[in-house]
């Protein structure tokens, strides 16, 4: 919808680090980031919803609103996404504290999508967000992140840290900017990412994760940051 843009503008301006982009996402970034999705992946967890240019594309799919829960930490944005989807969980939330709130009993979760800026996001809150959300998640679920860099956002050692393998879906150019699509899950034969490694996950940041490697992971420019 047009005016989106211009109340994701207003937001940018407020707080680019945080929103992240001028504009939601494109239709075909939006296609792209939930093709692996069908209606057997319910419940899903969407990260960062904004506008919820992904939430529409989740519908499609064939995701009903009552198995969306939606983390969405900017208020701009939250009367918006109740009024779109009031069938939906909309939680004002930070995705950081994913690992300490109890949102679903056990692990249900079948497909986490997500538009959170991580490479704004420090190595440590990318655990918190990253094994937070796969304490949820049921055996086999993906973690699908886009972003306008040219590599996976999540760390080789947060990947490493977590059991977590990435890969490149695809690329989406018809976005501005053009963006790729990462899937991630669980390598095979890793223990799960327990709530209990999950919450002390930040005194377990490891050393090889230094100050360069979060220098490079923070100070990206933050006008176009997912
Ligand atoms: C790049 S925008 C993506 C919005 C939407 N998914 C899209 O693709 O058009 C990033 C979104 O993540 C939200 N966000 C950023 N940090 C967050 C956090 N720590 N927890 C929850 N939401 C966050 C921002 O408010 C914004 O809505």
């Amino acid at each position: 919808m047009s005016h989106d843009f211009f109340s994701f503008f207003l937001a940018w301006m407020s707080a680019p680090g945080r929103v992240g982009a001028i504009a939601p996402s494109s239709p075909a970034l939006a296609d792209l980031i939930t093709s692996e999705i069908t209606a057997s992946s319910g419940p899903i967890l969407e990260l960062g919803p904004g506008t919820g240019a992904f939430t529409y594309q989740l519908l499609n799919r064939g995701i009903r609103q009552q198995d969306l829960t939606l983390v969405e930490y900017g208020s701009e944005f939250m009367k918006l996404l109740q009024v779109r989807f009031p069938g939906a969980r909309v939680l004002w939330m930070d995705a950081a504290r994913l690992a300490t709130e109890r949102l679903f009993d056990g692990a249900p979760v079948g497909a986490v999508v997500s538009g959170l800026p991580m490479l704004n996001m420090s190595p440590r809150k990318i655990i918190s967000i990253v094994g937070g959300a796969f304490s949820y998640m049921r055996p086999g679920a993906a973690f699908y992140q886009f972003t306008y860099g040219m590599r996976c956002p999540v760390p080789r050692p947060v990947l490493d840290r977590l059991g977590l393998k990435a890969k490149l879906i695809d690329r989406a150019m018809l976005n501005v900017p053009p963006a790729a699509v990462y899937r991630l899950t669980r390598r095979p034969q890793n223990k799960l990412v327990t709530r209990n490694a999950v919450v002390s996950a930040p005194a377990m940041v490891p050393t090889n994760i230094g100050p360069a490697e979060a220098e490079h992971h923070t100070s990206r420019d933050c006008t176009t940051a997912a």
